[in-house]
């Protein structure tokens, strides 16, 4: 959450700063602003709301320095509000700093710093940091900066300029992403997403944890917590920003549910073949690594065939994606398996060692407690792999092996077609182990990379329907509760669309196990409160049961959405509104039960009002605990 970018060269810091902003709105979008300096005196512009509004302050002051910072804010400590924005200065006014993070220990330093003197202007965690630099400045900017992350806890990406020192930025990072971009003739940006600064230039640094780089035009220098210089590898980024547009739609979040076919076809291309009955997964190929307890152990496919168990790790969106991952190794590989939110493993005794092999599932591959728990898992002997969208990212580093899902940036901060490829990744997965164990024969492997390559075209065919579920939208948009409900390989997905629907339409709306609902939800039906069933035909007894499921609510006056199979005409006669979806394997139908699920939710936040890519309160990537 919040994004950061810095700008440090021959030309006008103010415009490229505020076009990374642009970029990085996604991270968080409650206030925003900037810092320039300028013939030694620095300026500071700020405000609540969106980049928008920062650039309309922007024109009408003259910002013309070459040395930048600006920040889009998603607030943790202290309301969104123009002096809660950041940059923060410290009393003099000379040192300002931007932050992405929570400084755990803020209470404490503000006291002593307040006790020193210090006078405080904002009430965020983060403006402890300007007055600490400040503290232990006396000419040397990147001193300070070291002397003050010393006494630092918590998660962070800082970025430092100082008045007094105007040709340096000071940056450093502990939890939270920052890439370094080396531009042309002494140019050097940092941003907390390479999206932001890759119109200037695709080499890159990405920043490890305990770093601290200092930008100058004369060059640039890494440096661990100790100060001691540390080599780093540029890299080069092979993707372009023309996919990051809108491509006609009204919204990111279309874009990206339209993109499906796709991106589900990417997520298997040059993986699955149809000619070779082959699966390869070039992330996954086991290697020998040496782990953190001394021992010698191979990663990869390997950790997940040897496994005598796995964990699944993931938040959000990715946590429903890892269930559905749990049915699939556990129905068809039958390896043990749990799913558990990150944020809960990490603080518990969450049992992990050597015999298991622990998956984080991440769109962005920045959640800060997906990667503390990763890091836990390690500790403790296990092997990681890390199925994450954002090429390059902490997860993806962090882990020993892993598969990348190719879906492209997903900029609505409502997560969709990274679902469906990550979905798409665990099936993949599901086959190739099937295989390698003998568990599915050829004939078998062969009917499901049939189905599987047919997914796409049956994505495209449920996307026709988005005018008939804005119909069906229409209809419920007044109602304040739903249920929504689905069993097997379709509980996970009731899941997914009751949160789709929370987060964008702010309606609010549980999943369960369609089972559950005799066991207390049944109680809120009336006619007041629509259930959504995901009812397809299924290969063994869960259909019949469903469909009891579906009377039971029926029998008390409850209207019914259901998600069915095609064809199924029963469905048609017990529901009030039917969305159908084609036929495939009963594994891969979270595939095609998602979408009308996906529309449903944007159709009813759209015909609300609300911004359906920007949802009040949330941002894209949470690299807060
Ligand atoms: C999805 O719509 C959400 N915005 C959110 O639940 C998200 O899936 C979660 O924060 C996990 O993010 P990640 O996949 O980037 O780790
Ligand atoms: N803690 C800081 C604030 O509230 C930064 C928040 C963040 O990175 O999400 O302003």
């Amino acid at each position: 959450m919040c994004g950061i970018i810095g700008y440090i060269g021959s030309k006008n810091a103010t415009p490229i700063v505020l076009e990374g902003l642009k970029k990085l709105e996604y991270r968080g979008y409650d206030s925003a602003g900037i810092a320039s300096i300028d013939k030694d005196k620095m300026s500071i512009l700020k405000c609540k709301g969106r980049i928008r509004e920062l650039s309309n302050l922007v024109k009408k002051e003259h910002l013309t320095g070459s040395v930048g910072l600006g920040h889009t804010r998603w607030a943790t400590h202290g309301e969104p509000s123009e002096r809660n924005a950041h940059p923060h200065v410290s009393c003099s006014g000379k040192v300002a700093v931007v932050h992405n993070g929570i400084i755990e220990n803020y209470a404490s330093l503000r006291t002593l710093l307040e006790d020193e003197g210090h006078k405080f202007s904002s009430d965020t965690d983060t403006e402890i940091f300007a007055h600490l630099v400040e503290k232990f400045y006396h000419g040397n900017l990147l001193k300070a900066v070291h002397e003050a992350l010393a006494l630092v806890e918590g998660a962070y990406a800082f970025a430092v300029m100082c008045e007094d020192e105007p040709d340096k930025i000071v940056a450093a990072r502990f939890g939270s992403p920052l890439v370094i971009g080396i531009g042309k003739k002494g140019e050097y940006l940092i941003a907390s997403d390479p999206i932001a600064i890759v119109a200037h230039t695709r080499q890159v640094i990405y920043l490890a944890d305990n770093e601290v780089v200092m930008l100058q035009t004369s060059g640039y220098r890494v440096t661990d917590r100790d100060n001691v210089e540390v080599e780093k590898e540029v890299e080069n980024i092979t993707w372009s920003l023309d996919k990051i547009s809108k491509d006609g739609f009204s919204h990111y979040m279309l874009k990206e549910i339209f993109e499906q076919p796709q991106t589900i076809y990417d997520a298997m291309r040059g993986r699955l073949s149809k000619e070779k009955n082959d699966i390869r997964l070039g992330g996954l190929e086991s290697h020998l690594k040496w782990l953190n307890k001394g021992e010698k152990k191979t990663t990869g496919l390997d950790a997940l065939i040897k496994a005598k168990r796995i964990v699944i790790i993931a938040c959000g969106t990715s946590w429903h994606a890892g269930l559905i991952g749990e049915y699939m190794f556990e129905n068809v590989l039958h390896i043990p398996v749990e799913v558990e939110y990150a944020s809960e493993a990490r603080y518990r005794n969450f049992i992990v060692d050597k015999d298991t092999t622990v998956i984080a599932i991440s769109q962005s591959g920045e959640t800060a407690d997906t990667l503390a728990a990763i890091k836990e898992a390690k500790t403790r002997g296990a092997i990681t792999l890390g199925f994450v969208n954002t090429v390059g990212s902490s997860i993806a580093r962090e882990t020993h092996a892993g598969v990348y899902l190719h879906a492209g940036s997903e900029i609505g901060v409502a997560s969709t077609k990274t679902f469906t490829s990550q979905v798409c990744i665990l099936a993949l997965i599901t086959l190739l182990i099937g295989k390698k164990k003998r568990i599915i024969d050829d004939k078998r492997v062969n009917t499901i990379t049939e189905a599987l390559f047919n997914i796409p075209q049956q994505v495209e065919k449920i996307l026709k329907k988005t005018n008939d579920i804005r119909e069906i939208a229409k209809r419920y948009m007044d109602f304040n509760n739903f249920l929504y409900l689905g069993r097997g390989y379709n509980f996970p997905i009731a899941l997914e669309g009751a949160l789709k629907l929370k987060e964008i339409s702010y309606i609010h709306a549980e999943g369960y196990p369609a089972a559950e609902m005799k066991h207390g939800p049944i109680a809120l039906i009336d006619k007041n409160m629509p259930v959504v069933f995901i009812a397809t035909d299924t290969e063994d007894q869960i259909y019949q049961k469903i469909i009891s499921n579906i009377q039971e609510v029926k029998s008390r006056e409850g209207q019914v959405i259901a998600i069915a199979s095609e064809g199924n005409e029963l469905i048609e006669k017990v529901s009030d509104a039917v969305i159908t979806v084609p036929k495939t394997e009963d594994f891969l139908t979270p595939l095609l039960t998602v979408t009308p699920l996906q529309l449903f939710a944007y159709h009813m936040a759209l015909l609300k009002g609300h911004d359906v890519d920007k949802p009040r309160n949330l941002a894209k990537s949470v690299t807060v605990e």
